[in-house]
């Protein structure tokens, strides 16, 4: 459905009031001392960073964490004095824009430390910092056993002051043993920190992590990106369906309706064929506005609520859609939905992953900047 003064070729809707909604929902299924940190980067999972941010800071966010200085700086255009973690390594050119900034880096190596230590001092700031321990990622942090050499160089960093330890999970979605021993790991760690643990913010939990939060312990903060834009990678735990709202629609219209004879290839390669005489749509967007080409032959749409297949390879700017079993013919300039709802038919985004091949984060992430985000509160989607 469009609302008044959407005249698009391809957009995204976006429900403010559910993200708000969304977050407090996870805020009351959490520990009440638990500080939320909302996870911002890649232009708020491609919802749009200012219209997001702005929301989530009206809301009952404590922090942000975004994953470069750009993405950074940008939001302290929306918010002055928010706490912002940069989640990425910074590179060795970007640490005296880190410091001028005041963001929180996320340091992983002894060499880090003392990279911003100097910098810090240069500046003749204290800049506070948060440690990452690798438990089992394999990404970013100091591998667990070596973390006493990070704390040993921060006693060497005046200029730096220890706020926060954190780690990240590989697998919470889908393998609590391992994603236990990381927390015990990331525990094991704690015990030698030279400050008391309440001082710090001790952070693990991604979305799938608090569906899995144990009682107790010392962590007090969250990392929450997906499940605030109403995605919950690991059902069961805290949080029921009913908690979560899907935050995001994304929708194109039909440019052409057109009857084809049996037989007729469609699209670039050919790699469809009609087998019956046919009526074809062909959709005002493609894989410059987000469809990724992988949607050929295995994706969805719902067109006047009914689901209708894509045939033949996705194009750039057009997809290709079998509209045959819709009486009457759908016109142009009707609506097309790849995700949202439809009347009673919805797809979702982990409908359209599926047939993808990609992740619901990468969906989102995947939305260009040619799909226009449409901001709304609670309008119909
Ligand atoms: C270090 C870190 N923490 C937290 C998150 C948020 O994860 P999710 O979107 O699953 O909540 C991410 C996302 O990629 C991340 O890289």
């Amino acid at each position: 459905m469009r609302a008044p003064g959407e005249q698009l070729r391809a957009w995204a809707r976006v429900n403010l009031g559910a993200l708000e909604r969304n977050l407090r929902a996870i805020r009351a299924a959490m520990p009440a001392h638990l500080r939320y940190i909302g996870v911002v980067k890649a232009n708020a999972y491609g919802h749009g960073l200012a219209p997001v941010v702005t929301r989530l800071m009206r809301s009952e966010a404590d922090a942000f964490a975004v994953a470069n200085l750009d993405e950074a700086s940008r939001l302290r255009e929306v918010g002055e004095g928010w706490p912002i973690l940069v989640l990425s390594a910074l590179l060795p050119e970007e640490i005296p824009e880190a410091c001028r900034l005041g963001v929180l880096p996320v340091l992983s190596s002894p060499e880090e430390v003392r990279a911003f230590a100097a910098e810090a001092a240069r500046q003749g700031i204290t800049l506070p910092v948060h440690l990452k321990i690798d438990t089992g990622m394999g990404r970013l942090g100091i591998w667990y056993s070596r973390f006493p050499e990070m704390l040993r160089e921060m006693e060497r960093a005046p200029a730096l002051r220890l706020a926060g330890v954190c780690t990240h999970f590989s697998s919470a979605d889908s393998d609590p043993a391992f994603t236990r021993l990381q927390r015990e790991r990331f525990l094991g760690c704690l015990r030698p920190l030279p400050v008391p643990m309440t001082s710090l913010l001790l952070h693990a939990d991604n979305s799938a992590g608090v569906e899995s939060f144990p009682d107790g312990g010392p962590f007090n903060a969250v990392r929450i990106g997906l499940l605030q834009f109403g995605v919950r990678p690991r059902p069961g735990g805290l949080l029921q369906p009913r908690d979560i709202e899907p935050v995001l629609s994304f929708h194109s219209r039909i440019g052409l309706v057109k009857e084809l004879p049996a037989g007729t290839p469609i699209s670039y390669g050919q790699t469809y064929r009609l087998r019956k005489d046919s009526r074809i749509a062909v959709l005002t967007a493609g894989y410059a506005d987000g469809l990724p080409t992988s949607l050929s032959n295995r994706g969805e749409v719902l067109v006047r609520g009914r689901r209708c297949a894509v045939i033949g390879r996705v194009t750039m700017d057009q997809t290709i859609i079998d509209v045959s079993a819709l009486s009457p013919s759908p016109e142009t300039g009707e609506t097309a939905t790849f995700i949202g709802w439809e009347g009673t038919e919805r797809l979702t985004v982990s409908d359209f992953a599926r047939a993808s091949g990609q992740v619901e984060w990468e969906v989102f992430c995947s939305l260009s900047a040619r799909t226009k985000r449409v901001y709304h509160t609670d309008t119909a989607v």
